[in-house]
């Protein structure tokens, strides 16, 4: 099962994906998350992340598609993969048609995670993550047991830099202008779903689960 998790910054893709990864014995591949371990762990990548990532940027597609043409050629997607985060531009969605193309591949769903913008900025603002695992809570809707501390793991939570107020208006315009058109290429693929991301996120994930069987 080849899937695609598309929406706006904070709709929803990272908690959904992580589900559907468990659910269906597939890996999660996220590039929000390579990258913030590249950061966190120093390297060269990392640190050239960074830049683009602290200021609501894309990191460029050079950078970025490699990277994970790489990863799902590895053993475990053999049964399929959930992309969180990739593609974000039209140039990354040819990039990965092509690779799977040439292996005699194609993806087989890609699902729309739909949440208003007005709705974006305030999940953003309540979003924590663990430094250490990267899982994430919410200060409302998924409260970790203990303040500020990952269930998890037990390491501490913080706010991501990027979902300061300011920047994440900025990610929503790039969205806007970069990765919704993505929308229209998928659905031009006919492998376009779209989901209310504004219910709760059990009712998001059963959502997901009735169309992908
Ligand atoms: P990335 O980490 O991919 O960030 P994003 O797409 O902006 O998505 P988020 O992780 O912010 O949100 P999400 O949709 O996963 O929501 P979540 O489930 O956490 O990328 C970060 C940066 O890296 C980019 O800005 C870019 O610079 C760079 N980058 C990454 N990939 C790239 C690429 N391919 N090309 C170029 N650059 C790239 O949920 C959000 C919050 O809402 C959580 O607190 C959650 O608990 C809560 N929540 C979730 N669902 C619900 C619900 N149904 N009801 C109420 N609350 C909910």
């Amino acid at each position: 099962m080849k899937i695609i998790m598309l929406g706006a910054p904070g709709a929803g893709k990272g908690t959904q994906a992580k589900q559907i990864a468990s659910k269906y014995n597939i890996p999660h591949i996220s590039t929000g998350d390579i990258f913030r371990a590249n950061i966190k762990n120093g390297t060269e990548l990392g640190k050239k992340a960074k830049e683009y990532m602290d200021q609501g940027a894309l990191v460029p597609d050079e950078l970025t598609c490699d990277l994970v043409m790489d990863r799902i050629q590895e053993a475990d997607c053999k049964n399929g993969f959930v992309l969180d985060g990739f593609p974000r531009t039209i140039p990354q969605a040819e990039a990965l048609t092509n690779a799977l193309s040439k292996i005699g591949e194609k993806m087989e769903y890609a699902i729309d995670v739909d949440v208003p913008d007005e709705n974006i900025v305030n999940r953003m603002g309540g979003r924590r993550a663990c430094v250490n695992c990267g899982a994430t809570y919410h200060l409302v809707s998924i409260p970790p047991k203990k303040e500020g501390i990952c269930d998890t793991c037990g390491s501490e939570l913080i706010l991501r830099d990027d979902d300061k107020p300011e920047t994440v208006q900025k990610r929503l315009t790039v969205y806007h202008e970069q990765t919704q058109p993505l929308i229209d290429y998928y659905k031009g693929q006919g492998i376009l779903h779209t989901v209310d991301g504004t219910v709760p996120m059990e009712e998001v994930f059963a959502n997901i689960v009735s169309l992908l069987g």
